[in-house]
């Protein structure tokens, strides 16, 4: 089961961890054929939290969402959705979750307004146009509510397809890619969505390749990695607990530094040396990117080196990912 939020690490105060998860999954596996999808997944999801599964292609999240959402039977283990088990009780889960599929198709001969309305007439909700109007304005398209869909961009089409998952005022709104394929305002915008969702109360579960998204947008996430979930936190705390929060690197311009000078500097957690074509690299993992760079620098004045190409970055989820899974993150080809 995967660690409570730490109130010293959560990034979003709204968390209430007192309260029962709204979603428990233990032990879920699910294999197709000779491909185990999914391999022994344990997941507690909190009550109006943004809940990110992060992961390369295949890692196992769409079927992690669907066996969720009671669209496919996990081969074994349990899952409680709003206290409810998705197999055996597939309607009450239905009742209380919105689904935006990876891929939505829509009727393109309808409009905005349309299929939405059709939405909720289906689901029994409010098919009002005020409440048209509201959930179009939520996701930014009030303008198109005349539009038919085969008129609207491909992340318009994204927009639209998670007001269709909020038609029924949810619970708990699957998204799964919802920002896949948009523009960095788009997404930006979505994100947005996405916030606002969750202060209507509703809590939100979504998938995303994008490390980046995941800091930003989600509460607490799962790093999830050929079918099971490597670790589950705030990114905040998954990044602090590497025990290094920045990477401080320079090249050695003239002059000469050890492996045994650089390791003793101020905060370093490990010192690397590297010779490369003749051009020597140093790269230190640090808890304190300007302790150590002050130290460095000192160091260099007083042995009369000089350094090249100074930089620091801090550490990312892209750090996590690597120290837990032993490979780099290609989720997004952001990584070469
Ligand atoms: N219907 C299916 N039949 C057979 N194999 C499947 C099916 N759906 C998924 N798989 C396999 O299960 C594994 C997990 O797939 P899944 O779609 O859950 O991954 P994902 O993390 O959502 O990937 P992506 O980021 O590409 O959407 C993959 O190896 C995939 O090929
Ligand atoms: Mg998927």
């Amino acid at each position: 089961m995967s660690a409570r939020p730490n109130s010293a690490t959560a990034s979003a105060p709204r968390l209430a961890p007192a309260e029962d998860p709204i979603i428990a999954a233990r032990e879920v596996v699910k294999s197709y054929g000779k491909t185990t999808a999914v391999a022994g997944l344990d997941l507690a999801i909190w009550p109006g939290e943004i809940f990110g599964i992060l992961g390369p292609n295949g890692a196992g999240k769409t079927t992690t969402l669907e066996m969720l959402e009671g669209l496919r039977a996990p081969d074994s283990g349990t899952i409680q959705v709003a206290g409810f088990d998705p197999v055996r009780e597939p309607e009450r889960v239905h009742r209380v979750i919105g689904v935006q599929l990876q891929s939505t198709a829509l009727f393109d001969y309808l409009n905005c307004a349309e299929i939405l309305a059709l939405f909720a007439a289906l689901y029994g909700a409010d098919a009002s146009p005020a409440r048209m109007t509201t959930l179009l304005a939520l996701v930014g398209l009030e303008e198109k509510s005349r539009a038919r869909i085969n008129t609207l961009s491909g992340g318009q089409q994204q927009r639209l397809a998670v007001a269709l998952a909020l038609v029924n005022m949810p619970r708990i709104a699957f998204l799964d890619e919802p920002t896949t394929g948009l523009d960095p305002a788009a997404r930006r915008a979505l994100w947005q969505t996405i916030r606002d969702i969750r202060e209507t109360g509703t809590t939100v579960v979504l998938t995303t390749h994008s490390m980046e998204e995941a800091e930003q947008l989600c509460d607490r996430i799962a790093i999830m990695d050929r079918g099971q979930i490597v670790v589950c936190d705030t990114p905040r705390a998954l990044i602090h607990d590497l025990g290094a929060d920045a990477t401080v690197r320079a090249g050695v311009a003239s002059g000469t530094l050890t492996l045994e000078d650089i390791k003793h500097l101020a905060r370093v957690v490990a010192a690397e040396l590297r010779d490369r074509d003749g051009a020597v690299m140093l790269e230190l993992r640090t808890t304190d990117a300007q302790a150590t760079l002050i130290d460095l620098l000192d160091l260099a004045q007083r042995r009369g080196v000089t350094l090249s190409g100074l930089s620091t970055a801090q550490a990312t989820l892209e750090d996590v990912f690597l120290a837990r899974t032993g490979h780099r993150y290609e989720g997004d080809g952001m990584i070469g």
